[in-house]
């Protein structure tokens, strides 16, 4: 259960629906959504693509730690959708595990996310073969997401709204 101070974070692989879910939580509790992707467009005034292009993914990683730690270093408490490599970094990750802070890892199988998932603006990383690039992810990030996460739904085969009432209940 989520307590009234904790910010709720959504972690889980592009196209998982951490953007949907979150603001149909956010509705339901009340909350400001903030999705870390979003931040950082906003903040930059680039897309996503254009930093992983002409500043490359380090780069980006830095600019999502700083979005990440600015979300949780806010008093009110958030429903947070952290883009996909969000675990990545050790550091992100112990910001995860803060007593204020609730982790759920929507959990879904890459070769279904493949179905759903489109490259785009800020999915650059999806342009060439999207099937081998999720289930490599899924493969790297999985040890990631369960160690963060306090509650893992997995998200196969279930409408957005079964998804929300499985996290508020
Ligand atoms: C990424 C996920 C994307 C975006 C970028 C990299 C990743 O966000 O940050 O393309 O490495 O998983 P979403 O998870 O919101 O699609």
């Amino acid at each position: 259960m989520i307590a009234a101070g904790q910010h709720l974070v959504l972690v889980g692989l592009m196209g998982a629906g951490k953007s949907t879910v979150g603001r149909l939580l956010g509705e339901r509790l009340g909350r400001r959504v903030v999705d870390s992707d979003a931040v950082i467009e906003a903040q930059t005034g680039r897309t996503v693509r254009e930093i992983f292009e002409h500043d490359g993914e380090p780069a980006f990683r830095t600019l999502e730690t700083a979005a990440l730690l600015e979300a949780l270093a806010d008093a009110e408490p958030l429903v947070i959708a952290a883009a996909g490599g969000v675990v990545l970094r050790e550091e992100n990750r112990a910001a995860l595990r803060r007593p204020d802070v609730r982790v759920v890892w929507l959990a879904a199988d890459p070769a279904v996310l493949v179905e759903r998932v489109r490259s785009g603006a800020h999915r650059p990383a999806l342009d060439d073969d999207p099937a081998g690039t999720l289930r490599r992810m899924h493969e790297t990030r999985e040890s990631l997401y369960r160690e963060v996460a306090d509650l893992i739904v997995s998200v196969d085969g279930r409408s957005v709204t079964d998804v929300v009432e499985a996290i508020l209940r």
